[in-house]
């Protein structure tokens, strides 16, 4: 009794897949060329909330549902690659039923590439990457409906070798694609994931307080005699004669004598000044204006000895750990 009811079942559902092949394969086949055209339809920005009016902030609404649809397909399909998967490992005794699933990825797959291309039109996201993701997008959605339509056709058609590779082909094509456009976009709203291994964190922390290719002079020492002491030895006052805003210029140095000895800490004014007594007429900077810190004077220190290269990098200058310090506290502000 059993057994014929379970036969009667499955020639009942047989019968319903018949029925509905033809519909299905006609509305498939319109759905893609539908999908092909669809960005012939309207340029990014077309659906801007600010200027657009009432369509427009329709379009606006839908592209709010992309998010919200666009796990469905993925969800769905990534099941269905499980499920076949899995019947590969079973040797065909595990027999999933996977034609449901292409077909739910496949219409929440068109729902998201709708609700996508709203946001598209409404313009807030633009550039090249979001070009690459609708383009994926589309990929994806036609490949997925092909997919369906291939299993549907296998299902009427079991022994049809030749349909069930091209089933197996499009439905890691179907994968592959659906990889690339959750890539892309994932990437649009949520940066690349990778970018988050600790590895190239740790990388990117070295390599932002300190890095190797930074030209000591300019980007280092400049700026540090051009906060303190340029104000008044630069072009526009020169007192005693010193100018300090240019290389040549500290090279030449003032009425009184030296600014920079390359190599030479004790015959460099540089240097000197900034140990004489606050209260000495040549302390710099003048005991009233904003001093150099410790690391400051350590800074430029180690740079005079190194004989006061104008060109070097961080890189090719030997430093202790004490001027790692002194280096990451100072660039870091
Ligand atoms: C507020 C203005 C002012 C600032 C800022 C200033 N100086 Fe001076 N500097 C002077 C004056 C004024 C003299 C002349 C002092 C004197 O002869 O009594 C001088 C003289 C000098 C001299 C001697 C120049 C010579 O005649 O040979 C050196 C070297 C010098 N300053 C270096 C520096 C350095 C290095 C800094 C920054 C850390 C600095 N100064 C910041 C005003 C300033």
């Amino acid at each position: 009794m059993a057994k014929s009811s379970d036969i009667d079942q499955l020639s009942g559902r047989r019968l319903l897949q018949q029925k509905l092949y033809l519909p299905c394969l006609t509305l498939g086949s319109v759905v893609i060329l539908a999908v092909i055209f669809m960005p012939f339809i309207g340029q990014v920005g077309m659906a801007n909330p600010k200027t657009a009016q009432t369509i427009g902030l329709w379009v606006h609404f839908l592209g709010g549902l992309h998010p919200v649809f666009l796990h469905l397909p993925i969800g769905a399909l990534t099941l269905v690659l499980v499920m076949e998967f899995l019947r590969c490992l079973s040797r065909g005794k595990y027999k999933p039923q996977t034609t449901i699933g292409l077909f739910f990825t496949a219409v929440t797959g068109v729902l998201a590439l709708i609700f996508g291309y709203c946001l598209y039109l409404t313009g807030d996201f633009e550039g090249e990457l979001i070009e690459e993701h609708k383009r994926d997008g589309i990929i994806f959605t036609v490949f997925v409906i092909l997919t369906f339509l291939v299993k549907y056709t296998t299902d009427l058609h079991p022994n049809k070798k030749k349909w069930k590779a091209l089933y197996v082909f499009l439905l890691l094509a179907s994968g592959g694609a659906m990889i690339g456009a959750g890539h892309h976009g994932g990437e649009i709203t949520h940066g690349n994931p990778l970018d988050s291994l600790p590895s190239k964190i740790l990388a990117a922390r070295k390599s932002h307080t300190l890095d190797e290719n930074l030209v000591i002079y300019t980007e280092l020492i400049h700026p540090i005699l051009e906060e303190k002491c340029i104000s008044c030895h630069g072009s526009k006052k020169k007192k005693s004669g010193l100018r300090m805003d240019t290389y040549r210029h500290m090279l030449a140095g003032g009425d009184e004598g030296e600014c920079l000895v390359p190599g030479d800490l004790k015959k460099s004014g540089l240097i000197t000044t900034l140990h004489l007594p606050l209260d000495d007429d040549l302390r710099m900077p003048p005991q009233d204006k904003p001093q150099l810190t410790n690391d400051e004077i350590k800074l430029l220190e180690w740079w005079v000895k190194a004989g006061a290269p104008e060109t070097s990098t961080l890189g090719e200058i030997e430093r202790s750990a004490e001027i790692d310090k002194a280096l990451e506290s100072t660039l870091g502000n």
